[in-house]
């Protein structure tokens, strides 16, 4: 794993969309996996302000998101449809139909974690994925205990998890307590990954993936120290004291 330490949340977003902006050019036809929450938001941003000054064009790209709330449609504001239009889709030349995130309403949900891992695969797989971490060592929404070779899946939310977007909806009985995520087999696959990390409360998830803790489906971003192209754009407050040794 490699470690880009910056300045604060501000400079993360910056250096984050630099290097999504440096695949997209190289790769116009890449397949990007996308996050949600808070902190890819800044980074989103910066690639809707390239996108207008310089011209980066997303007509070829496919993207893939890692989950959504099961019980809220697109058009909910709460949802992670509604959000990826609203920070990203919306404002760059993406053809909308290229855009893929898994059903929080699907008939059939065993039927829709198919769907979505055989799309994944349909397309070659995920060219750079874009991650961010809960505070538990979640990724994608994919809790403590989650076994390393899940695929697309229906997950129950922690309740630390459930606090934590909670500040998302208006009241926290509104936060749905099941999630579609894409599954830990899902997300290693990818050919290349990039961890965002921003603030104090990630501080601790931050150490744990970083000190020297062993990978164990206890922690499930441990699993990336298996992977061969992590990448990690952390901020000052998230590194904290911490001796990085990558
Ligand atoms: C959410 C999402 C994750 C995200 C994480 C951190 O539950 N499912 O994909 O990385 O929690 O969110 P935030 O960036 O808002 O701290």
């Amino acid at each position: 794993m490699k470690i880009i330490e910056v300045q604060d949340y501000q400079q993360m977003s910056r250096r984050a969309a630099e290097y999504i902006i440096k695949k997209v050019v190289q790769n116009p036809s890449i397949n990007l996996g996308l996050a949600t929450g808070g902190t890819p938001i800044g980074t989103y941003k910066c690639l809707i302000e390239d996108h207008q000054k310089s011209g980066t064009s997303y007509q070829k790209v496919t993207t893939f998101n890692l989950d959504e709330y099961i019980g809220l449609s697109g058009d909910n504001e709460n949802s992670y449809r509604y959000f990826m239009d609203n920070q990203l889709f919306n404002y760059i030349n993406i053809n909308k139909a290229n855009t893929n995130v898994p059903s929080g309403i699907a008939a059939d949900f065993q039927e829709e974690c198919k769907r979505y891992e055989d799309l994944i695969t349909k397309h070659g797989g995920i060219d750079l994925q874009i991650l961010g971490i809960g505070s538990n060592g979640h990724i994608g929404f994919n809790e403590p205990g989650t076994s390393f070779s899940s695929k697309t899946h229906i997950v129950e939310l922690e309740e630390s998890t459930i606090q934590a977007n909670a500040r998302y909806f208006n009241r926290i009985e509104e936060v749905p307590t099941k999630a579609i995520t894409m599954g830990i087999s899902t997300i290693m696959k990818s050919k290349e990954i990039l961890l965002l990390v921003s603030g104090e409360e990630k501080r601790e998830a931050l150490a744990r993936l970083l000190d020297g803790e062993i990978i164990h489906e206890s922690f499930p971003a441990s699993v990336l120290k298996n992977h061969p192209c992590v990448t990690i754009i952390a901020d000052k407050v998230a590194i904290a004291d911490l001796k990085v040794q990558c």
